[in-house]
Formats: structure tokens, C-alpha cells, sequence
């Protein structure tokens, strides 16, 4: 794992786009794994940018990380609201490229099955943006899920539920389950890219980094992939025991010089 702390979320968000602006540039077809919730709010911002900017979305494809079931695409709080609002509208990029789990497919196994498949046949994801609940999930893949889970109908946790309450208006409305990519599919990801912002998540990212690689702390399971870049703001980073920052190559000064 490469980690990189930076001073603010915002800075790290910045290079973090900085990254998959030159992916994109260097190969227009780059597949990219994307993630919802509040942590790559600003990465979307700078990734819209950088399209009015020039760089083309038209051969980009994209493959969601999650879905809550039961909400339809429609919905203010399914993901595909927050990805078209958050970052498709804002990209060239093709709507048929883009994919993100039906929360209303039925039989969800045989649709789980058939995500994974569109995945392969788009050559497999290039760049997997993460990010990280408090309780150190990834995706939608609570605490013990197994580390070669494949796409799946999920229940989400207590902690999980509580958390993204804060999205709807009562935490009642918050769908008990979900669609997620399992951490073996996350795994198959050329590349992944774990964001992680604010103190709230300082406990989990820690665990991940320098605990056990254990299924009680999902993002513990990056520990064996390959290629993994971690980028945290200063709070985040906060309960790391060994804050080594040796491998965290400088960033790149402009979009076309990818040195990561
Ligand atoms: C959602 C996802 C989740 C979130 C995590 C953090 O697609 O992949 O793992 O990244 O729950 O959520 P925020 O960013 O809202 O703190």
C-alpha cells in the first residue's frame, strides 16, 4: 500500500482526481470503479472540471461499487440519483457506460451474477475508488464479509444503517439491504484507491492499515492486493502508529504526468 496524508480532504481529493485525469487522458477507454456516499464528493467536482477542462469522458465506462434494494433508480436516495446529480452530468461520458446495481432486480443472485459478467466484459476495472466506513467496510461489505465475496444481495449493519441516516429523513427510511460488489471483485481492480477523510474514520483506517488483515475489518483485505494507494486528510490519519509517508511519491504537477 502506497499512503499518502495530505493537509485537507480537499488537497487529497485534488490529487486523487489529478490520478484518474491522467489514467483517462492515457488510455480513453480506462474503466473506472466508483463509489457514493459523502468521501468522493469533491474528487467528483474536480473530475467535472477537468471534463469542461478537455479531458474526454465519451469511451469511459463505470461500474458502481452499490445500491440500496428496494429503492428505484428514481428515488432522490438511490445511488444512481447521486451518481447522475454528483458526477454523470457533469462528464461526456455515454449513459449506457455507466452502471450502477439495479436495487429492484429480480432474481437478484441471477442479476448479481450478470453485473460481475459486464464487468469482465468490459476488460475489468482499471481504477476502484473506495471509500471507507467507520466500521471499516468497503463498498457495501460489512464486517465479515469473506474476503473472495463476489456481487451480492448484503444486510447492512446497525452501525452502517445509523450512519447513512443522515442521507434520508428519518433513519427508518434507510433500506436494510443492499447490492454490493464483494471484496473479491474489489480485489480484481487493477488498481484501488482508498480515500479516507475526517477523524470519524481514524479507528477503521487505522485497522486497516496496520491491524490484521481480518474479515471483522473489511478494508484490511487491501492489505494483499497489489496496488493500492491510500489518501487521507490529517484527521483521518490521526491514530496511524507509523505515519511513513516515504512511499507516497511526489504528486503529479500536471494532469499529463501520471507518476503514481
Ligand atoms: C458507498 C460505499 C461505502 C462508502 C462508505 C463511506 O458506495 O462504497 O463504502 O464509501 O460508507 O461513506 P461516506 O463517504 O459517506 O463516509
Amino acid at each position: 500500500m502506497k499512503l499518502c496524508v495530505f493537509d485537507t480532504a480537499e488537497e487529497a481529493s485534488r490529487q486523487a482526481a489529478l490520478l484518474i485525469d491522467a489514467a483517462v487522458r492515457n488510455q480513453p477507454a480506462t474503466v473506472l470503479g466508483l463509489a457514493t456516499g459523502g468521501t468522493p464528493l469533491a474528487l467528483y467536482r474536480e473530475m467535472i472540471r477537468a471534463c469542461r477542462a478537455g479531458t474526454d469522458y465519451s469511451r469511459v465506462t463505470t461500474f458502481n461499487l452499490d445500491e440500496y434494494c428496494g429503492l428505484p433508480a428514481s428515488h432522490p436516495q438511490s445511488y444512481r440519483t447521486f451518481m447522475d446529480a454528483n458526477l454523470f452530468s457533469g462528464l461526456n461520458i455515454a449513459p449506457q457506460n455507466t452502471h450502477i446495481p439495479d436495487g429492484l432486480a429480480s432474481p437478484a443472485a441471477h442479476y448479481c451474477h450478470a453485473y460481475e459478467a459486464e464487468i469482465r466484459a468490459a476488460g475489468g476495472i482499471d481504477i476502484q475508488i473506495l471509500g471507507i466506513g467507520s466500521n471499516g467496510h468497503i463498498g457495501f461489505n460489512e464486517p465479515g464479509s469473506a474476503f473472495d465475496s463476489r456481487t451480492r444481495v448484503v444486510s447492512l449493519t446497525p452501525q452502517t444503517v445509523r450512519d447513512n441516516a443522515r442521507f434520508f429523513h428519518s433513519p427508518d427510511a434507510v433500506p436494510r439491504s443492499a447490492i454490493s460488489m464483494g471484496i473479491g471483485t474489489i480485489l480484481e481492480a487493477r488498481q484501488c484507491l482508498l480515500l479516507g477523510f475526517g477523524e470519524k474514520k481514524a479507528q477503521a483506517v487505522r485497522a486497516a492499515l496496520e491491524g490484521p488483515a481480518t474479515t471483522d475489518l473489511p478494508a484490511s483485505a487491501l492489505q494483499s492486493h497489489p496496488d493500492v494507494l491510500v489518501f487521507l486528510d490529517k484527521a483521518a490519519a490521526s491514530a496511524l502508529s507509523r505515519r511513513d509517508q516515504s512511499s507516497c511519491h511526489p504528486v503529479p504537477k500536471s494532469r499529463d504526468e501520471n507518476i503514481f
